[in-house]
């Protein structure tokens, strides 16, 4: 097969983290909008891409793109489009999902998505020459995008999300994803021998993505994709990525006797969570957690030596666990324990909008998308 455009979906804001991630996978960036990073690959980079990516939500192949503003234009174009190369004659394919922008004269993605799966069906039926299609062999999941009257059709080779590694079984009523986890672990410049703190852990996740990478356990080697019940890919290409990629842990690191990921939350029954959490990632030996309001974790024995590190968090916004005046006195308590601390970095992601009132101006500042909920990523550099 020809070479293939991969579309790559992330959180707005991560795009350049993502880019970086791929191009070290070896593949040629083509071009990057907002929460889309395009690369050039090949089926064999299906795998890969999938086992191996921690900050891309998706890994979608681009089928098609071309200008539409009426329905019998994109009928017309959609069945031009070569689903053969990879859905069989009774293969099941779903027109999924139609992401619609208002400045595209065909506004509905429902209708849209109809249209599509119509010129699919009259694809298949005249390619394979027959009239029944009885979609009962693997599933072969496309997305309709328009963006200004250009439609862009995709075929998704994920399923699942990405950030369901599926380590995380339980997680407190707030937790940040683990796309969005390891993309901040990477942006506060983590490495493998730094001490990194998460002072509000949670269910662990950003100290259980901080340990994953330092020992380079592949995000999603454990889990099942949607591709890979697919003919077109090879099953030894699934073979080989997936030895590849445990062949890459660092097993020394993993042995590593001293501890230097730590994790602290005011709630015993998160700690225990987070525990359960990091077992099921293969990391536990390698984070401490412990229960601890932020004012005094500062003084725990295990940190109160410690010169240099990261302080890496997101504590409560006071928008989806409490009110805002409610959450004052914890970036207060916060403010306290950083000023105990020697030669840290901290990087607080929040929400909160009294946030830099409390702790000060930032030496930086990052705007993210944590779902739906606009962040900012507050750095504060030791060396500033
Ligand atoms: C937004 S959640 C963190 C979610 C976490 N990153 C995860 O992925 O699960 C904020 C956490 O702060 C904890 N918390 C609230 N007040 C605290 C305090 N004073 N000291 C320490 N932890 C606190 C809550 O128990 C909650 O787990």
């Amino acid at each position: 097969m020809d070479k293939l455009t991969f579309v790559l979906i992330c959180h707005f804001g991560l795009e350049k983290v993502l880019k970086s991630e791929i191009r070290k996978l070896g593949l040629e960036i083509s071009e990057v909008t907002d929460g889309e990073v395009k690369a050039i690959g090949n089926l064999s980079d299906i795998p890969r891409l999938n086992f191996n990516l921690r900050t891309a939500e998706r890994v979608m192949i681009e089928m098609s793109t071309f200008k539409a503003v009426e329905p019998d234009e994109l009928l017309e174009n959609a069945r031009k489009c070569e689903i053969e190369k990879f859905v069989p004659v009774d293969g099941e394919f779903l027109v999924t999902k139609a992401n619609q922008d208002k400045n595209s004269v065909l506004k509905s993605s429902q209708a849209n998505q109809k249209t599509v799966k119509k010129a699919f069906v009259d694809r298949l039926k005249k390619v394979y020459n027959t009239n029944i299609l009885t979609e009962t062999r693997g599933k072969y999941p496309f997305r309709v995008k328009f963006n200004k009257n250009i439609c862009s059709i995709r075929l998704d080779t994920t399923g699942d999300s990405l950030h369901k590694r599926g380590y995380r079984i339980k997680a407190g009523l707030a937790p940040i994803e683990e796309t969005l986890a390891a993309a901040l672990v990477k942006l506060a410049e983590f490495r493998k021998d730094k001490v990194l703190i998460d002072p509000f852990c949670g269910s662990g996740t950003i100290p259980i993505e901080a340990a994953m990478i330092a020992s380079n356990i592949p995000p999603s080697a454990d889990r099942a994709f949607v591709s890979e019940t697919w003919n077109v890919i090879p099953r030894e290409s699934w073979k080989k990525a997936r030895a590849e990629a445990l062949e890459n842990i660092n097993q020394d690191r993993l042995a590593m006797k001293e501890i230097k990921i730590f994790g602290f939350d005011i709630d015993p029954q998160m700690i225990r969570i987070a525990k359960e959490n990091a077992e099921r990632a293969d990391v536990a030996d390698l984070i401490h957690f412990e229960a601890s309001p932020v004012e005094n974790f500062w003084n725990l024995d295990c940190v109160k030596n410690l010169d240099g590190g990261i302080i890496l968090s997101n504590p409560p916004y006071g928008e989806r666990l409490e009110d805002r005046e409610s959450v004052k006195p914890i970036y207060r308590d916060l403010k306290f324990a950083y000023s105990k601390m020697k030669n840290f970095d901290m990087h607080i992601i929040t929400s909160f909008e009294d946030a830099t009132k409390i702790l000060g101006k930032e030496t930086k500042n990052r705007k993210l998308y944590n779902g739906m909920i606009k962040t900012y990523l507050y750095s504060y550099l030791a060396n500033a």
